[in-house]
């Protein structure tokens, strides 16, 4: 048992990711949160680069001599949806907050994070949770989200590494995809999809919207199964 799992990302029409400084005249971000807001989830995720961008202030690590059991762990603000959720399987990142955008945080672990983090978090009020030993088991990461905080719809969004990773794992059921008129062609930046997919992989086509300022707003479900391939 899973979440339901919608992508919803905005992109160049060369599928980059990263839009710090693209020369666009409308508020695509304004667009991007409509829409967001539009999809009512319980819950949004992304990685841990992603999550960064929300962090408040400097880095206030805690030392501690406690051992924390490897077991979810919920912040007594964290009662109800909507929640932020990021992986961060080293357990790098200090938000400082427990909630952002209003929506209470969860830390998605590996049981190799230390002590310390975990004492950070339960200071922070961000709730966690444990999918896997070195790296993260994203299936059973989406189980814990649905049977332990009743997560029944979620938004993934980004970066592409994870939205792949998802994508490989048989994890998305939806795309909700903005492409705006820009062409970015930079190398080594981010895409919707980065690695991970173990083959391309067909959509099945749901709707296309012109949005303000030439934008326009894509919807595919994401087809069960491995196609054969075609050359
Ligand atoms: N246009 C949009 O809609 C949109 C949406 C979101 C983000 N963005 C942009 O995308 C950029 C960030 O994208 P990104 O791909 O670099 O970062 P990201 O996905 O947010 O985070 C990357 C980090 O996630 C971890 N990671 C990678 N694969 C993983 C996996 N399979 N399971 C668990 N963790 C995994 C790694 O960190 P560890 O080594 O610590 O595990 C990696 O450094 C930013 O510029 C952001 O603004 C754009």
């Amino acid at each position: 048992m899973r979440p339901r799992v919608t992508l919803h990302m905005m992109s160049s029409i060369d599928g980059r990711i990263a839009t710090a400084g693209w020369p666009i005249s409308v508020d695509a971000g304004e667009a991007y949160e409509m829409l967001h807001r539009d999809l009512r989830s319980d819950a949004w995720l992304v990685g841990r680069t992603t999550m960064a961008a929300f962090a408040d202030g400097e880095a206030r690590p805690v030392v501690t001599d406690q051992s924390y059991p490897r077991q979810t762990w919920k912040a007594a603000g964290a009662g109800m949806a909507p929640y932020a959720i990021y992986l961060d399987r080293s357990g790098h990142l200090h938000l400082n907050r427990e909630r952002v955008n209003g929506d209470a945080l969860i830390a998605v672990l590996t049981t190799a994070v230390s002590d310390h983090y975990l004492a950070e978090l339960r200071r922070d009020g961000i709730s966690y949770i444990f999918a896997g030993e070195a790296d993260l088991d994203l299936s059973r990461a989406l189980h814990i989200l649905r049977t332990e905080f009743g997560i029944e719809t979620l938004l993934l969004e980004g970066g592409g590494a994870i939205n792949g990773a998802f994508l490989g794992g048989d994890l998305i059921d939806e795309v909700s995809l903005l492409i705006l008129p820009i062409a970015d062609g930079k190398p080594d930046v981010p895409t919707t999809f980065d690695d991970n997919l173990e083959g391309a992989r067909p959509l099945d086509f749901i709707s296309a919207e012109n949005l303000d300022g030439g934008i326009l707003h894509l919807r595919y479900r994401v087809l069960s199964g491995r196609p054969g391939t075609s050359t």
